[in-house]
């Protein structure tokens, strides 16, 4: 399901997923419309729907919160009302975030942390999550919440710290740039690599029963320690590029995220495959490459 306007201008709107789209029925509709989610139920009668969808950049949910509140709580309720309604038996996963752990109360963070969200986004993702869970109790549905953390990978979008470190590399190595401007280096997340999350997504549908689970890797990293790995694997100074921006700090923020995924592993057989070091040599190499850098970056390291 992607929007109307995607449809219209595939080659600017559908580029992450230009591999794929020959195998894709794209199906126009909302996350605004309930009536839009309704008649594309109707006509898919999916038996798994995936529920990312939603206004998931945290810092710009503070300029709008609003649209963030609306779009994001709005958006799942009526995708789980639809569901219920024509397709009662397809099987429901639900994009949670660590963002509702916020402020966090334990470390690391498991299933049974209590959340305490520091944005709207955060907020929206906490409404989300009870949603899903009440329609499970409720309703009966087979419906799952994801509790990610960050999940990265060259598709990411520009706007997220770790592609912006990654592109801003390759633009000062091109010479389009002179500089990165950050925010708080000090906040510390738990990166993973999407490929692997997505297969815990997939995992959770397949199970029996519906449950919530945390997918993380268990490491932690400072945006900072993210900049010196990026800027080592090219031979950049980090101390000569980066400036530090009051404009890119955030009213209230999350400063430490972990996650503990032994739930995830224990019953869904599932684990991170790619390191923290392996995803940032990835995504440098991938960001250089398109602008025609020849570096030598490692290949991604890759565990068993
Ligand atoms: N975006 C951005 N830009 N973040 C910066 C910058 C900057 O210039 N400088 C420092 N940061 C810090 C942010 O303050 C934050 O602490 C951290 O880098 C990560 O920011 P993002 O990459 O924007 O991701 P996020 O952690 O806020 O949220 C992502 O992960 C969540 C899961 O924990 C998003 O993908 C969310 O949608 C997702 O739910």
């Amino acid at each position: 399901m992607v929007r109307r306007v995607a449809l219209e201008d595939p080659s600017r709107r559908l580029g992450r997923l230009e591999s794929v789209v020959d195998r894709l029925r794209l199906h126009a509709a909302s996350l605004e419309s309930f009536p839009s989610i309704y008649q594309v139920f109707r006509a898919v009668q999916p038996d798994e729907c995936y529920h990312l969808a939603a206004q998931s950049f945290v810092s710009y949910s503070f300029d709008d919160e609003f649209s963030t509140l609306n779009t994001n709580i709005n958006g799942t309720h009526f995708v789980l009302a639809a569901l219920k309604d024509i397709v009662p038996k397809c099987r429901f996963y639900f994009a949670g975030s660590s963002e509702m752990f916020g402020r966090v109360a334990e470390i690391p963070q498991t299933e049974t942390t209590r959340f305490h969200p520091r944005s709207a986004y955060g907020i929206s993702k906490v409404a989300g999550f009870d949603l899903t869970r009440n329609y499970r109790e409720a309703y009966g549905i087979h419906a799952s919440n994801g509790i990610l953390f960050n999940h990265e990978s060259p598709r990411r979008g520009f706007e997220f710290v770790t592609r912006k470190i990654t592109s801003g590399i390759a633009r000062i190595l091109a010479g389009q740039t002179k500089e990165l401007r950050l925010g708080n280096l000090d906040a510390k997340r738990d990166w993973g690599h999407a490929r692997d999350y997505v297969e815990a997504m997939w995992a959770m549908l397949q199970q029996d029963e519906p449950d919530d689970y945390v997918v993380a890797t268990g490491r932690s990293h400072s945006v900072s320690e993210f900049v010196r790995m990026a800027c080592g694997i090219v031979g950049l100074d980090p101390d000569k590029y980066v400036v530090r921006d009051p404009e890119f700090y955030r009213p209230a923020e999350v400063q430490l995220l972990i996650g503990n995924s032994a739930k995830a592993q224990a019953q869904l057989g599932w684990r991170p495959k790619t390191q923290f070091e392996g995803l940032v040599c990835e995504m440098v190499a991938a960001d250089c490459e398109s602008l025609g850098i020849d570096v030598p970056v490692a290949k991604p390291i890759e565990v068993e």
